[in-house]
């Protein structure tokens, strides 16, 4: 039987990862490698729907791909890549743009949320589309699910609608994806805003525990982490949202119900709970913090493994373009290759998909002769090598 098929992104907005996209996506990414086909992203064409920097986001891209193969993505056993190395995410977003409706786009939270600030008058038309590029992420590769945290269970719902609607325009093209939300871990909350979703654009330093935090910081946060005044350690979400939100966290890294961690601190205060856990935060993301700095220490293999990740995910990207393309009624953009040397063609699985047939090869002007229903066409070909 073959595996069911992930695929999830992440944005490199910020100089680390934090404890929200840690226990909420990351941890998800890591354990499915081993169940699932799976292909992530560092999402940076998402990066740039807000005012940014180039250098600052080719610098997170750089970390936000560390940080993950510090946590444990293995490119032995998974596909990471940088997405703007895909121009397919470009392409297919354009056309399921046009399969969007204004009022549809305009229903998205994070949209109004994001927009909320400047106002919807300043923001770009990419922060509006956004949802629509995150579709194209995931229907490109036939992810069966996507792993994220509840703050995206908007879009995934916008993802599949827009899978449904091509797929009954079109014919049946894309795999209708399912998310992959764990109610555990899928809403961190902000420390010092307990009823807050821990978040990089809207939580304070405080308030946030970053992947990269020195040790003596994440115990610090967790000290000061807003609780109340019960001194009762319980799981209680409307009257004890703070002790709750660090009994979620305690019990995810530690693997104990939450229900057990409780019992074992009572009523004996806050004190000694909010230390365990400062010192299980600090070890869990101590080793990743090391490894994150030694894989950005030496660049060229880090660039390396991301080209790789590109290549891989590129060679699935084409094959459904190539379908899409074919089912939209355009002409394909590149049906065949020939290497230089030898000047000899040869032509793509593409060729097959779109049941065309190669009729003649014009080495002249470069390109191929090709029929498909009857109809004799002609396209480009590339050259294989430079
Ligand atoms: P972003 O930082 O927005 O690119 O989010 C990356 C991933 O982390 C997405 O799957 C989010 O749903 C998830 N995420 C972000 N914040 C939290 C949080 N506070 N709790 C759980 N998951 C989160
Ligand atoms: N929008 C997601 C977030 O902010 C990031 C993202 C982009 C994503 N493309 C995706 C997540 C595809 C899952 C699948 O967290």
């Amino acid at each position: 039987m073959t595996m069911r098929r992930v695929f999830s992104g992440i944005q490199p907005t910020a100089d680390s990862f934090h404890l929200g996209n840690y226990l909420g996506a990351v941890r998800q990414w890591v354990d499915l490698q081993d169940s699932r086909d799976a292909i992530y992203s560092v999402v940076d064409m998402h990066a740039i729907t807000m005012p940014y920097d180039p250098e600052t986001l080719r610098r997170r891209t750089k970390v936000a791909a560390a940080q993950l193969f510090a946590a444990g993505l293995d490119p032995e056993r998974c596909i990471l890549f940088a997405q703007s190395q895909v121009p397919e995410h470009a392409e297919l977003c354009w056309i399921l743009s046009c399969l969007t409706g204004f009022g549809e786009a305009n229903r998205m939270t994070q949209f109004k949320d994001k927009s909320a600030k400047g106002g919807a008058e300043a923001s770009s038309v990419g922060l509006f589309t956004y949802p629509i590029l995150q579709a194209a992420d995931i229907l490109l590769y036939h992810a069966d699910e996507v792993p994220v945290g509840e703050d995206q269970r908007q879009h995934l719902e916008l993802s599949r609608t827009l899978a449904q609607r091509f797929n009954h325009r079109f014919g049946k093209t894309f795999t209708v994806p399912a998310p992959y939300i764990l109610p555990a871990v899928s809403k961190i909350t902000d420390l010092q805003d307990p009823t807050a979703k821990m978040s990089k654009s809207s939580s304070s330093p405080q308030g946030i525990i970053d992947l990269l935090d020195e040790p003596a910081a994440i115990r610090r946060k967790i000290n000061r982490a807003v609780t109340d005044a019960e001194s009762v350690v319980r799981v209680d979400d409307d009257a004890k949202p703070g002790v709750t939100n660090l009994l979620r966290i305690y019990a995810a890294l530690s693997g104990d119900p939450a229900g057990d961690i409780a019992a074992r601190y009572g009523d004996a205060g806050y004190g000694g709970f909010k230390k365990d856990l400062g010192n299980l935060v600090a070890d869990t993301f101590a080793p990743i913090r090391e490894r994150t700095a030694k894989l950005l220490d030496d660049g060229d293999t880090l660039d390396r493994l991301l080209a790789d990740g590109a290549r891989r995910a590129g060679a699935i990207a084409k094959q459904t373009m190539a379908e899409v393309r074919d089912k939209c009624g355009f002409p394909p953009a590149i049906l065949a290759f020939y290497s230089e040397r030898s000047r000899l063609f040869g032509h793509c699985p593409r060729l097959l998909i779109c049941n065309r047939t190669l009729l003649a090869n014009h080495t002249d002007r470069g390109t191929i002769q090709y029929s498909r229903a009857g109809n004799v066409s002609e396209a480009p070909v590339f050259p294989l090598e430079a």
